[in-house]
């Protein structure tokens, strides 16, 4: 008797898509990424990067550099950054990033992004900030990767190997990395106190349970999806966190699915997009703790007006009756969004799905660019 024997659906772990199965993964890749590194008894964290002595207290600026979902991880986590650290924090797409450190470079740290830890235009900017006598840093999932040989340190993000070219789980563990890091920089700069620390940790440590909480919860984002499918274009809006959630949620939908999705800071729909929105355009929004959910539910009540479709993650901070379909997710602080997003990954994969695209392997792109 033989056995048939499909390496590749073993592989998969009986899902039908890498996406999938990276997407259900994150629990356990976010108990990995948190794994030993937070200390609640002191109110800190506790990562395996040593500054030198003083260098965070005397840190005048901080810079993320990174492409893509990376740039949209960064983006999130420059907000934590600022409210933990009290230390200026820019973020910029890596292909644009020239480096001024003012006059002392050495006060600025440059943080790389990546996941894969070889994207050439990440390589490229890290190496000129380097270059110009900024101290750097790499966050990445890659051990052994080339951006760990560019940095003075690097902190790994432990999300296990990411296969699908649409990066998922990896979005949730570099932003809990870098939260991480910011409740790091905030304790030892004095700018966090350790209440205050304790409650973000604690937070930190309910993520994984939320997001399970979300992935739960799949068949009613599969009926949306078999909804909304023919869709002419879907808009994603938010405020705060939100906002790089909404631009992280457009992006999946437009790799995989193939769709015209925009992300927009919620406040600007009434300033230009909204003159798009029609009622084959459904508006997804993040409507919880950490984005304003109380303005934002008013700028999607703005497009309803112009027949608009409404869909909201909500964690029940406003009412949401006059949504078309409300998603919940548990409320974790500033951490609240993060697990909005896997509403939209799973939005955006059975969007997909129900197309027939190639969703491990969309057109045109890769899961790393090595190319500038
Ligand atoms: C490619 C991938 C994206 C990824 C980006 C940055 O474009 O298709 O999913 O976000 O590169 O990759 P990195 O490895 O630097 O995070």
């Amino acid at each position: 008797e033989t056995v048939e024997w499909d390496a590749d659906a073993a592989e998969k772990g009986g899902y039908e898509h890498y996406m999938r199965k990276e997407i259900h993964e994150q629990p356990v890749a976010l108990r990995q990424t948190l794994s030993g590194r937070i200390d609640i008894e002191r109110g800190d964290a506790d990562l395996d990067v040593s500054f030198p002595q003083g260098y965070l207290e005397s840190l005048e600026e901080i810079q993320l550099v990174a492409c893509g979902t990376s740039y949209y991880a960064s983006l999130y986590a420059a907000r934590l950054l600022e409210q933990f650290a009290d230390v200026r924090t820019t973020v910029e797409i890596a292909s644009e990033y020239t480096f001024d450190g003012g006059r002392d470079p050495w006060r600025t740290l440059v943080i790389a992004v990546t996941q894969s830890g070889e994207t050439a235009d990440t390589l490229g900017a890290i190496r000129r900030a380097g270059g110009a006598g900024a101290r750097t840093l790499a966050v990445t999932n890659t051990l052994g990767s080339s951006v760990t040989r560019e940095t003075e340190d690097s902190l790994f993000i432990r999300a296990g190997p990411e296969i699908g070219v649409a990066a998922t789980k990896t979005f949730a563990s570099q932003v809990t990395t870098l939260a991480l890091l910011a409740v790091e920089i905030g304790r030892k700069r004095g700018t966090l106190a350790a209440t205050d620390a304790r409650a973000v940790l604690e937070n930190l440590r309910e993520l994984p349970g939320a997001v399970q909480q979300v992935l739960d919860e799949e068949a009613r984002v599969l009926e949306g999806a078999e909804r909304f499918v023919d869709a002419d274009a879907f808009f994603f809006v938010g405020r705060q966190f939100g906002y790089p959630v909404a631009l992280e949620g457009a992006l999946k939908l437009k790799e995989i699915a193939y769709d015209h999705a925009e992300g927009f800071a919620a406040g600007e729909l009434k300033h230009g997009p909204l003159a798009l929105v029609t009622g084959e355009t459904p508006v997804l929004s993040v409507l919880t703790e950490g984005a304003r959910p109380g303005e934002t539910l008013n700028n999607v009540t703005e497009a309803q007006t112009r027949a608009a479709p409404a869909i909201g993650v909500t964690d029940g901070t406003v009412e949401t009756d006059s949504l078309d379909l409300a998603l919940e997710v548990s409320e974790i602080g500033h951490m609240t969004p993060l697990v909005a997003n896997i509403y939209f990954q799973l939005f955006a994969y059975h969007i997909a799905d129900l197309q027939g695209r190639s969703i491990d392997k969309p057109r045109n792109l890769a899961k790393s660019v090595t190319v500038e």
